[in-house]
């Protein structure tokens, strides 16, 4: 079994794992980051969105073997304590219904106001088409996206 020495949340995780296995199945599996979600397992649902080097990316579609030497970042490590703005503003909108979707939802925003500050609703929309949820929060979701963004505007911690 090939040997991997992932960095994930700032931390080095070393995983023993066939070098096919899907990045999402490591940090659920492997090293119980669950936060993470399965949703369809094809790329389309968006629930396994992690960052890559920062940029959102599909856990379920990755191998574990193509992320080796890049910093993986999960919901566990947006925040140490549940701080990031988006996280606030989830609470304060109580945006998640079953909640299944919402840590691949958070992901997807936090890099999408990073390279857009301060965005319109449909840049908003624009952005988030990708992340599918059943329960249909959407309105919500876009709600606390813009909250985010005033406070991360006036200069909250990212
Ligand atoms: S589980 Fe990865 S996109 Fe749906
Ligand atoms: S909150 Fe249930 S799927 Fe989105």
């Amino acid at each position: 079994m090939p040997h991997y020495n992932l960095k994930v949340n700032g931390q080095v995780r070393p995983v023993d794992v066939a070098a096919d296995t899907p990045l999402l199945w490591v940090l659920r599996d492997s090293l119980e980051l669950v936060g993470t979600k399965f949703g369809c397992g094809i790329g389309q649902c968006g629930a396994c969105t992690v960052h890559l080097n920062g940029v959102p990316m599909r856990s379920c579609q990755i191998a574990v073997s193509v992320v080796t030497g890049m910093e993986v970042t999960t919901i566990e490590g947006l925040s140490n304590d549940g701080s990031h703005p988006l996280q606030k503003a989830w609470c304060d909108h109580d945006v998640p219904q079953c909640g299944y979707c919402q840590s691949g939802q958070i992901m997807t925003a936090a890099a999408f106001l990073k390279g857009t500050p301060k965005p319109t609703d449909e840049e908003i929309d624009g952005a988030m088409a990708g992340n599918l949820c059943r329960c249909g929060t959407y309105l919500r979701i876009r709600a606390a996206i813009k909250d985010a963004a005033v406070v991360l505007q006036k200069g909250g911690v990212a």
